[in-house]
């Protein structure tokens, strides 16, 4: 068999990375319609072939996973670390997840519950009457706090003060064109310079507070847990791979959390119908346990429900390292394979009249794993999806319980970095809840 692309645009590559980056979903949708359900965009980071249906992701997901390398690790190498795992694959890539998985597994999650809520209780303390501002900002400070506090393991102190000052300038300092390509990755060019500093900062802060945590034991905070880990020839990690790894929890765990909740209080309070189901839901389970809430069926299908009407990634990509055969091509080495998550998410036959947001939907029928996918699937799915999912819930429903907010922004999706999120970041006025008690 020779290797083959599916079909799609012959546009300059630009033009088409350019379409791709500004109106993704016009885009995908289209030549969707155009091409069929597997497709290839010619983009500056080389051809990507995205699969647009149930079938096809799971031939991409339940592919060996020594077919696939990390895509555009190139740019994002030098900024992530070399050890990230965002950036590795294979062998090394699984070694990796065996470490970091554990302390996200479900089970886990009661620890965190606390400070989840924690965050959210201390962030709307600030909040009076009538105040205006974005939800997306205020969801932001609460994403941070609560990797500060369970990730990092700072909750007050001097601690907290220095990892909030080190890791903010380090977000700062992550300007999107250094993930875009490798040639700004040079000293003349101001952001790289920037980065570099902040990185050095970040990564002296880690040496510190992983000193610390040896001295102390015992802690529950990811980095403990990470410090405790052990390979399977029985070695710890050494701080500089726990540095990449924390930071790489902190870049694909604060910002997408944060837009999720976002659309969630969009979605939500732009439909009085769902709103006071949910609120009937919280009011009746009240006194529950975090864990409780969390399990909430109504709450849950809104959850789900967002990420599918508005999956913070459109899609999910891996390099072809060896020749591998989907949808009936074999796919050329170097060229890239995805899964365009939100094609999926708007299939009718799937998700009928899929521009509704209806959390029903999810109480009716249970998805599988390619149907709905906002976390990607098979060997790189998202780490942090029980906690971003536990979390999403705790804070939603400490929000929307006890206060009310009133829409000042109609929203549509823009990018930001590699995610997609409310354009204007909702902008709301808030008040205490009408008829809370
Ligand atoms: C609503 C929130 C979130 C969404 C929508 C989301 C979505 C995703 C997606 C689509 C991927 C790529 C999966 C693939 O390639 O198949 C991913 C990877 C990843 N996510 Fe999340 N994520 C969220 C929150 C989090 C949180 C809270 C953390 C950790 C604190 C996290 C850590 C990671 C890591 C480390 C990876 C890389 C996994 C790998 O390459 O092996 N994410 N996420």
């Amino acid at each position: 068999m020779q290797p083959t692309l599916p079909p799609g645009p012959r546009w300059p590559a630009l033009v088409q990375t350019v379409q791709y980056a500004t109106h993704t979903r016009e885009h995908l949708l289209g030549l969707h319609a155009r091409y069929g359900d597997f497709f290839t965009i010619h983009a500056l980071n080389g051809p990507v072939a995205l699969a647009c249906t149930p079938a096809l992701a799971k031939e991409v997901f339940t592919a060996d996973a020594e077919h696939y390398s990390a895509f555009a690790v190139q740019a994002t190498r030098s900024v992530l670390g070399s050890r990230s795992v965002l950036v590795t694959h294979g062998a090394e890539h699984k070694r990796q997840r065996k470490l970091i998985v554990p302390p996200f597994h479900g089970a886990r999650m009661r620890a965190y519950g606390e400070a989840m809520l924690d965050a959210a209780r201390e962030r709307t303390a600030r909040w009076t009457p009538g105040m205006e501002f974005r939800i997306h900002d205020e969801a932001m400070a609460m994403s941070f706090d609560v990797i500060l506090r369970t990730v990092f393991g700072a909750s007050e102190g001097q601690d907290a003060a220095e990892a909030r000052e080190t890791i903010q300038r380090l977000l700062d300092a992550f300007d999107p064109i250094l993930l875009f390509t490798p040639r700004t990755h040079h000293p003349l060019v101001p952001a790289w310079r920037r980065f570099l500093r902040a990185r050095q900062a970040f990564d002296e802060f880690v040496v510190r507070c992983l000193a610390r945590r040896r001295a102390s034991e015992g802690g529950t905070d990811i980095a403990s847990m990470l410090l405790a880990a052990r390979t399977e020839e029985g070695a710890a990690l050494d701080d500089a791979e726990i540095g990449d790894h924390l930071l790489a929890l902190l870049v694909a765990g604060q910002e997408t959390t944060a837009i999720a909740l976002s659309w969630m209080i969009y979605l939500v309070f732009r439909h009085p119908d769902v709103l006071s189901k949910v609120r009937a839901e919280l009011d009746a389970a009240r006194d529950a346990e975090p864990d409780a809430i969390a399990k909430l069926p109504y709450l849950s299908a809104i959850w789900d429900e967002t990420l599918r009407l508005e999956p913070v990634l459109a899609d999910v990509i891996r390099t072809v390292a060896s020749p591998l055969e989907i949808g009936g091509h074999l796919l050329p080495v170097g060229s890239n394979v995805g899964v365009a998550i939100d094609v999926i998410h708007r299939d009718p036959t799937l998700y009928p009249e899929p521009e509704r947001f209806r959390p029903e939907r999810f109480l009716e029928r249970r998805m599988n794993a390619f149907e709905h996918l906002p976390f990607g699937g098979g060997h790189r799915r998202c780490i942090g999806a029980a906690f971003a999912e536990y979390e999403g819930k705790l804070v939603f429903a400490s929000l929307a319980s006890r206060f009310d907010f009133e829409l000042r922004s109609v929203e549509h999706r823009a990018r930001r970095n590699v995610t997609l999120a409310p354009a204007h970041g909702v902008r709301v006025v808030v008040r205490p809840r009408a008829s809370a008690s």
